[in-house]
């Protein structure tokens, strides 16, 4: 499905599984709690697919949907400072690197809508290699508080949000907020054998939790499912859902430099 290629995201073992990053050409979901990392995930991504590409990166453009405004250029250039200081600590390129994001902040979900028919024109005139959706729920849950119609004006904007990945060939990133409906437990999951009944109970919170909130549409339309959590103060990230990975976790921190393992 991603013959086009991949985003690495310099997360080792994540990359080895997803044989070699996000893939081009599909939708990646980052799901899981409020201040998990989702965000500053994406902002690393970002940071990835705008550096040159003798440093790995992919020289391109990034647009990121900005729903709830959590876009912070000043913590992107502290990532980069940190991660990539050969770059960033040259005259004018901190700027430069932020001015490759173009942010847009849709109140609506009708104005996402036609944003993403600008998206459309730019994804075919403009060096755009990466797409961000933060976050998918928020947009559609501001709108409406009717499931029904929710998912209706949604279940359009999935299939051209797919198509937007596949006829671009670029990574197509969208993050969603869940919280476990298990009590007040904080959505996590073990990876521990012993506690596999509560890994199945978390598992059916989430999906229920998705439906609910974005309908079936959404949870098919998403080829990788990456969850973000946390366990006994440890942030891991799961491939939850992958054509070609069984569900691995690794554990990560989030720094100044950003995401690391
Ligand atoms: P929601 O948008 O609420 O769903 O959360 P999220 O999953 O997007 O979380 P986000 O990416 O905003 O992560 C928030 C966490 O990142 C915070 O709890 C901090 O631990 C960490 N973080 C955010 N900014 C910084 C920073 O500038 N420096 C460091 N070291 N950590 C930060």
């Amino acid at each position: 499905e991603s013959l086009a290629g991949h985003l690495p995201t310099r997360l080792k073992g994540l990359d080895e599984a997803l044989c070699g990053g996000i893939p081009f050409g599909v939708l990646t979901e980052l799901v899981g709690p409020s201040g998990i990392g989702k965000t500053q995930f994406c902002l690393k991504l970002s940071l990835l697919a705008s550096l040159p590409a003798n440093f790995g990166g992919l020289d391109g453009q990034v647009i990121y949907i900005d729903v709830e405004s959590k876009f912070s250029s000043k913590r992107l250039i502290e990532i980069g400072m940190k991660s990539f200081p050969e770059i960033f600590h040259k005259k004018g390129m901190a700027q430069e690197m932020a001015g490759r994001i173009l942010i847009l902040r849709p109140t609506s979900l009708s104005e996402f809508a036609e944003s993403l028919h600008q998206i459309k024109i730019s994804l075919i005139h403009q060096h755009v290699k990466l797409l961000i959706i933060d976050s998918m729920a928020a947009l559609v849950l501001g709108e409406y508080d009717c499931g029904a119609s929710r998912q209706q004006a949604l279940g359009c904007h999935v299939s051209f949000i797919k198509s937007l990945a596949e006829f671009s060939r670029i990574p197509v990133v969208v993050t969603n907020q869940v919280r476990s409906q298990i009590g007040d437990e904080p959505l996590m999951y073990s990876f521990q054998a012993q506690n596999h009944s509560r890994k199945k109970d978390n598992h059916a919170a989430y999906d229920s939790h998705l439906v609910a909130a974005l309908g079936i549409n959404w949870a098919h339309a998403v080829t990788i499912r990456l969850v973000l959590e946390a366990k006994s103060g440890q942030r891991f990230i799961k491939l939850a859902k992958s054509p070609i990975s069984p569900p691995l976790a690794f554990p990560f921190n989030i720094t100044s430099s950003g995401v690391v393992l």
